[in-house]
């Protein structure tokens, strides 16, 4: 009457006789996949331990977590396995993970072995993954599980656009603001599988963990191999709970805790304005303009590195142009302070150009196989991070310009996936090592770069949001959300990544227009009101703009400094999904006196229904006035019988509504 093929199981095996998906997979060197885990013992204890290499959710003192270690051992093969389950005061989340211990005298292949596997008795749910491309990120695409195994994943070295890191459960009446939800997220950003079972009984399982296609690790005697780790929380209230959570959780125990709360500069940034075509005399012309319109921090993007006039060439070369800046960086960069605006510099450091100096003398240092010409992708090869030469080099030549120009913001670019995998600097038994080596060479880069520049500000960019996790989180408290900067289709964007992430680490720029990717015409206010939710820059040239626009813009930054601390931090409520006509987001302030609510049409109807919009989280008994209208409105009105918004007529037409919370008298 028992079979482990129809048990709940805590973290499966191959090979006894669980024929559902296994948590882990390992082979000796003689081929021999069996293992035989059983249980050892356990032990609970205050705090944390941090995870050597990986980022992990952060606990500042041990009173804030408990940490339960479960022991599994293998006494033939002398493995031991831990599972490590942490839990947060009062917060409804468990971070997990597990470490492969070779206590043994023989190496011992890991081919497989997630960061986290979950059965489930009751197998009726839903699944909520996201998706999506280039230009195109983090699609929510929810689905009923059938009799079925789902997987996700990304096999090209980064967490990708295609696919995040996150699984989300939701029973089918599930909706924004009511119903059970759980969801579950790598803090990886790599390659990685997950994979959604329904058994044979019902029952479901869930995992989460580093892909093991191209996978295969070496474990010798005496050494440890560590998981990543994963957030798993849960809402008895939607997705709206579960989305806010994760947003807590990643302000205060994930983002680097010197920028976490602070507000964020407005940024203007060069790339859509003058691509590859800066010099000083244009880019010191668009600082001028910025500060006359209150921007704080000035970012020269792509193109201001030696003969970097397209992107054929010079990555890796991270030194300044002197064709494009004759007067030199250091004098450059002083003039830009002088106006009051912060310096922010564009790097791709993974990266390199054929055509570089770089290159040229370490033709070595990319990831491709000896045997064959490297297949490039935008013109470029990928460096080899797991060869430490290529990290020292990285960390020095950054922290050269970061020094020289008193830099105080970093975008870190990555854009293209990994080809070739093979690295001259490990042996044959480790090749299946790269994919994952390379992100702990990434991880152990950012680490060293963020300790050294405490100040600096990085954020996070893949081609726009092709590796927004929550481990790229952990060093860059922002990413560059999308390529996509067109109004319209962020709204997809930014409903999708809000899912998991807050609007603080959102960076959402101003555009120009006819829109660069998809050639749409949309109003500035509308331009601004989506960029609003979340971290605001522009990225146009400002010089070229009339008189009237630069007048709107300057008055949005003042708009947004006024509310600032709401927009990035404030408690953020999706009332809208996705697909409507007429999105709405709104932001609570962490004391509950602003609310912000922005409404977006995408397109004008023939066929009118009044818009009536349920604000959500206010104080039933309190009254809230409308910051312009003054009309006030009590707060159980606004949630239950709803706001009715005046018409809007036209396409791409919006409005940003701010109520404060009247005092009582
Ligand atoms: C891709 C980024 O997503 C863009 O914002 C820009 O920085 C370009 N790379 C520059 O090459």
């Amino acid at each position: 009457s028992f079979s482990l093929d129809t048990i709940l199981n805590e973290f499966p095996d191959s090979q006894s006789g669980d024929f559902r998906t296994p948590a882990y997979q390992l082979e000796g060197l003689d081929g021999d996949p069996v293992t035989r885990f059983s249980y050892q013992g356990y032990e609970i204890h205050k705090g944390k331990e941090k995870l050597a290499g990986l980022p992990y959710v952060r606990v500042f003192d041990d009173s804030q977590a408990e940490s339960l270690i479960i022991h599994l051992k293998d006494s033939v093969r002398q493995l031991e396995l831990d599972l490590t389950y942490t839990i947060y005061d009062d917060q409804p989340i468990i971070t997990r993970s597990a470490k492969l211990l070779n206590l043994g005298q023989e190496p011992v292949y890991i081919k497989k072995l997630m960061s986290y596997n979950l059965d489930f008795l009751d197998g009726d749910w839903e699944v909520v993954t996201l998706y999506g491309s280039h230009i195109n990120e983090k699609n929510l695409n929810r689905r009923p599980i059938q009799s079925d195994l789902i997987k996700i994943g990304s096999t090209r070295g980064t967490s990708s656009p295609q696919s995040s890191p996150f699984i989300g459960l939701v029973k089918a009446d599930t909706t924004e603001n009511s119903g059970e939800a759980y969801g579950f997220t790598l803090m990886y950003s790599g390659s990685f599988e997950g994979s959604i079972e329904k058994s044979q009984y019902g029952t479901l399982r869930t995992q989460l963990g580093i892909q093991s296609k191209n996978f295969k690790w070496l474990l010798e005697p005496e050494e440890v191999f560590q998981a990543p780790e994963v957030i798993l929380t849960y809402s008895d209230k939607g997705l709206n709970k579960l989305s806010q959570g994760f947003h807590r959780l990643f302000v205060n125990q994930v983002m680097n805790p010197q920028f976490a709360k602070k507000e964020r500069p407005i940024l203007i940034n060069s790339w859509e304005g003058h691509y590859f075509d800066i010099d000083e005399d244009n880019l010191y012309e668009l600082a001028v303009e910025s500060h006359k319109l209150g921007f704080e921090l000035f970012v020269i993007d792509d193109g201001w590195f030696k003969k970097r006039n397209s992107d054929r060439s010079s990555l890796g070369d991270w030194v300044f142009d002197d064709k494009k800046f004759p007067s030199g960086f250091e004098k450059f960069a002083a003039r830009i302070r002088a106006l009051n605006l912060k310096l922010g510099i564009w790097f791709e450091p993974e990266m390199v150009s054929p055509d570089s100096e770089l290159y040229r003398h370490h033709p070595n240092w990319v990831i491709k196989s000896w045997r064959y010409e490297p297949i490039l992708s935008r013109n470029q090869l990928v460096l080899d991070l797991t060869n430490p030469n290529v990290r020292e080099y990285l960390v020095d030549s950054i922290s050269n310009v970061i020094e020289e120009g008193e830099v105080s913001y970093v975008k870190w670019d990555m854009n293209r996936h990994l080809t070739d995998l093979y690295s001259v600097n490990l042996g044959a038994a480790q090749q299946g090592e790269l994919s994952h080596r390379y992100v702990l060479g990434l991880y152990d880069i950012l680490e060293r770069l963020t300790q050294r520049f405490p100040n600096v500000i990085f954020e996070n960019c893949s081609s726009g949001g092709g590796r927004f996790d929550a481990g790229m989180l952990y060093y860059m408290p922002q990413t560059w959300t999308s390529d996509n900067t067109d109004a319209i289709a962020r709204l997809q964007i930014q409903n999708g990544t809000s899912l998991l992430f807050p609007q603080v680490a959102m960076g959402n720029h101003v555009s120009d227009i006819p829109n660069h990717q998809l050639g749409r015409l949309t109003p500035l206010e509308t331009r601004f009101n989506v960029a609003c939710a979340g971290n605001l820059g522009y990225e146009l040239d400002l010089v070229r703009l009339s008189d009237e626009e630069k007048a709107a813009i300057k008055s949005q930054i003042t708009f947004y400094k006024k509310y600032r601390k709401t927009f990035q931090f404030g408690k953020f409520y999706r009332l809208s999904s996705a697909n409507d006509n007429i999105i709405s987001w709104q932001i609570v302030s962490q004391d509950g006196n602003q609310v912000i609510l922005i409404v977006v049409q995408k397109m004008a109807s023939n066929v009118y229904k009044v818009p009536i919009i349920h604000l959500q989280g206010l104080d039933e008994e309190a009254f809230y006035q409308n910051r312009e209208t003054k009309e006030a409105f009590c707060g159980d009105e606004l949630m239950y019988s709803g706001l009715t918004i005046p018409r809007m007529k036209g396409d791409y037409i919006s409005k940003v509504y701010v109520f404060e919370k009247l005092k009582e008298e």
